[in-house]
C-alpha cells in the first residue's frame, strides 16, 4: 500500500517536471498573439494546480500511511510546495488582470512567465536530486 502511495507521489513529481519543461518550450516557441497569453496562462494554471494537488494529496497520505516524521526533506517539500503554489497564483493573476495589448506589457510579462517556468523548474529538480542524494546516502536526515 505505501509503495504504491509512494509511487503514486513520485510518477506525479516527474509528471509535473515534464509539464513545466514542456510549457516552458510550448511558451519560447508558441504564438506571438498578446491575446493567446491569457488562454495559455489559464490552461497552465490549471494544469499546474491540478497537479501539484496530487502530488500534496499523495505526499499527505503517504505520510499518514508510511508514519514519517516531520523530517528536514518534509519540510522542505511542504516548503517548495507553497513556494510554488504561491509564484503561480500571483503570475497568473497578474497576466489575467493586465493589458496585453499594450506591447511593452505584453513583452514584459512573457519574459517574467518565462523566468517563473523557468524558477519552478529549478526548484521541482533540487527536490528530486535531494531525494536521490538521500536515498544514495550522500545527505543524511
Ligand atoms: C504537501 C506536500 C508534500 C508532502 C506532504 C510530501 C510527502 C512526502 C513523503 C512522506 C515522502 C516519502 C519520504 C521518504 O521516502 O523518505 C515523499 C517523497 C518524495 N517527495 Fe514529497 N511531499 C510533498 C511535496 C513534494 C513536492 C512539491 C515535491 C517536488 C518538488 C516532492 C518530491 C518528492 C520526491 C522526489 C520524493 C521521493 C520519492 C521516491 O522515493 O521515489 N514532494 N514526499
Amino acid at each position: 500500500m505505501l509503495d504504491e502511495i509512494l509511487l503514486s507521489h513520485s510518477l506525479l513529481v516527474k509528471l509535473f517536471l515534464g509539464f513545466l519543461v514542456g510549457g516552458l518550450v510550448m511558451l519560447l516557441i508558441g504564438s506571438k498573439d498578446p491575446l493567446k497569453l491569457k488562454r495559455t496562462s489559464f490552461i497552465y494554471t490549471l494544469i499546474f494546480q491540478g497537479i501539484i494537488t496530487m502530488i500534496a494529496f499523495a505526499g499527505l497520505v503517504a505520510m499518514v500511511v508510511g508514519k514519517f516524521g516531520m523530517g528536514l526533506d518534509i519540510i522542505l517539500m511542504v516548503l517548495i510546495w507553497g513556494v510554488l503554489m504561491y509564484i503561480e497564483i500571483r503570475r497568473h493573476k497578474l497576466i489575467k488582470f493586465a493589458n496585453l495589448q499594450n506591447e511593452e506589457t505584453y513583452r514584459m510579462l512573457k519574459v517574467l512567465f518565462v523566468k517563473i517556468i523557468t524558477i519552478q523548474i529549478a526548484l521541482v529538480t533540487a527536490m528530486v536530486v535531494f531525494k536521490i542524494l538521500q536515498a544514495k546516502g550522500v545527505i543524511s536526515f
